[in-house]
């Protein structure tokens, strides 16, 4: 079901939130309204930490640091986060890819991320917050 209500901005909000929704291309005001307010929900989900979150975690890896995939793997098999799938890339000669998907706890899947970018021969780590969506409905 769809509600329609209607929202009291004063003149610079508005103009600050026409050009964001200009830049973001949104068709119309009630999208990018929805928007923001599912990526407040989806924030929140994740600061609260109780909730059932997905992430998603990319690594760059030096492929030529000693023991570091042993280390990538084990950290994956005793974390509280369920790990759903990982994809490997080999990105040149040196550099390896490693996407993981984790669902668990917001503060599970943060862990799990932390302890994977604290790894020496990390050399850049990428949480992406996602959320399952459960609250949101
Ligand atoms: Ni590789």
């Amino acid at each position: 079901m769809v509600t329609r209500f209607s929202i009291s901005l004063d003149g610079e909000i508005l103009e600050s939130f026409e050009r964001f929704r200009a830049r973001h291309k949104y068709a119309n005001r009630s999208e990018a309204v929805r928007d923001l307010i599912r990526t407040a929900l989806v924030g929140e989900e994740w600061k609260r930490g109780s909730g059932d979150v997905m992430g998603v975690i990319s690594l760059v890896y030096d492929h030529h640091q000693r023991n570091l995939l042993n280390r990538i793997t084990s950290i994956q098999h005793d974390a509280e986060a369920h790990v759903v799938s990982t994809t490997h890339v080999h990105m040149d000669h040196h550099n390896c890819l490693e996407i993981v998907i984790a669902r668990g706890k917001a503060r599970h899947v943060r862990a799990l991320a932390d302890a994977l970018f604290a790894l020496r021969g990390v050399k850049n780590g990428v949480l992406n917050a996602a959320s399952t969506g459960r609250s949101l409905h």
